[in-house]
């Protein structure tokens, strides 16, 4: 069948078989103690090789970034290692894989970070009624975090270059740098998570810094930014989206990134506001209870709002999403066991269609 998701994509710095990406979806399976990926991960991955482009789950760009057991990191050598058998199977399978930066900032604890605090824009915690942090030993309330001091900071933006250059080495075609859902970085942006006084209370300052950073590692052509405008989500609050985010987006228009990555939920018209004031290239995500649609996606690249469509909880239980947007297929049902942490069950045992392979995607002679 015909879809506007399956038409391959030409952007100034982005080149995919199709417009259907995968989103970053954290798994929770790295070893716990290292952070280091383990071999079960590359197999995941390759068996989505036939989106146009596959997200890797965040991955802490410094060690006080990690937010919950088994999630993987970027620090080290052991974590290059590992993600270059990840970025390998993709590859070989036909695929392209950028990894997401993913600091969290506030939403953390000292019982996932070997009993160091939190750290946060403003010693401000996510307040009570908006959940609990998931640990080892279970669900726990948040903590009051250490605001970092503007040292910290300017470490924590070398941080994620330093991470992104790991990205590379270890084969990544790119680094996403996660600024979306309400952590470190969206922490910044919003108007009660940074109360600073400093020249980082200038809500859009870090975020560009960190940008730029990557940018200068490993070259805007393979550094994309994914935001949430608007989003609630861990309690962080922004009184006046659009004005913040069009001041973003001209301070980043001039960059030529990879793309930029907009999730819409909540109130604000982030799409079509943002849309027409973003110079490159686009990609979406509807957030909301029911996972992202096929029609919701093919309409946003009809419309123009957007030039891929980021589906998450659909390419969590179709590997082989294209092909069945393609044939027009059923999708499987996600199923709730597995979703994070634990072993195979939930994460590579997901059917698919007879005759479905991993391999370049439907129609694809682009890499
Ligand atoms: C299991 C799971 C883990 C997720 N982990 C991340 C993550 O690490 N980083 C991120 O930016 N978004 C994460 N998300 C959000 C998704 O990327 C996506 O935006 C969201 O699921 C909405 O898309 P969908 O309706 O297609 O699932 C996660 C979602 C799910 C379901």
């Amino acid at each position: 069948m015909n879809s506007p998701l399956l038409e391959p994509y030409r952007g100034p710095a982005l080149h995919l078989p199709n417009r259907t990406a995968m989103a970053a979806m954290t798994r929770a399976r790295a070893d716990d103690a290292t952070g280091a990926p383990i071999p079960l991960m590359a197999e995941y991955y390759a068996q989505r090789a036939t989106a146009g482009l596959i997200v890797s789950e965040g991955i802490w760009p410094h060690r006080l970034g990690k937010g919950g057991p088994g999630v993987p990191g970027l620090t080290g050598q052991a974590h290059v290692e590992g993600w270059r058998r990840v970025t390998r199977a993709v590859h070989d399978a036909g695929g392209r894989v950028f990894a997401q930066l993913w600091h969290v900032g506030r939403v953390s604890h000292p019982d996932i970070l070997g009993g160091e605090q939190p750290v946060a824009p403003s010693a401000v915690a996510v307040s009570p009624g908006h959940g609990q942090i998931y640990t080892a030993s279970g669900p726990q309330e948040y903590v009051v975090p250490r605001a970092l001091t503007t040292a910290e900071v300017t470490e924590t933006v070398e941080a994620h270059a330093s991470a992104a250059r790991n990205a590379i080495d270890a084969g990544f075609d790119g680094v996403e740098i996660s600024g979306a859902y309400g952590y470190l970085l969206a922490q910044f942006l919003s108007d009660n998570a940074n109360l600073r006084t400093d020249g980082y209370g200038d809500h859009v300052r870090f975020v560009i810094e960190v940008v730029e950073a990557v940018a200068a590692a490993i070259g805007a052509d393979r550094t994309a930014l994914r935001v949430s405008p608007g989003n609630p989500l861990l309690d962080t609050v922004e009184t006046d989206p659009a004005s913040r985010y069009h001041r973003l987006l001209d301070a980043l228009n001039g960059m030529d990134l990879a793309y930029l990555h907009v999730v819409q939920s909540g109130k604000y018209a982030a799409l079509a506001d943002l849309r027409p004031r973003w110079n490159g290239t686009l990609v979406a995500t509807y957030d909301g209870p029911e996972p992202g649609s096929r029609e919701q996606a093919e309409q946003a690249l009809r419309t123009g709002l957007a030039d891929v469509y980021s589906f998450g909880r659909l390419f969590l239980a179709n590997p082989d999403l294209p092909r069945r947007i393609a044939d027009d297929a059923p999708l499987n049902p996600q199923r709730a066991s597995g979703m994070y942490g634990g072993g195979g069950e939930g994460y590579v045992d997901y059917p698919v269609l007879a005759g479905s392979s991993v391999g370049p995607a439907p129609g694809s002679d682009i890499r």
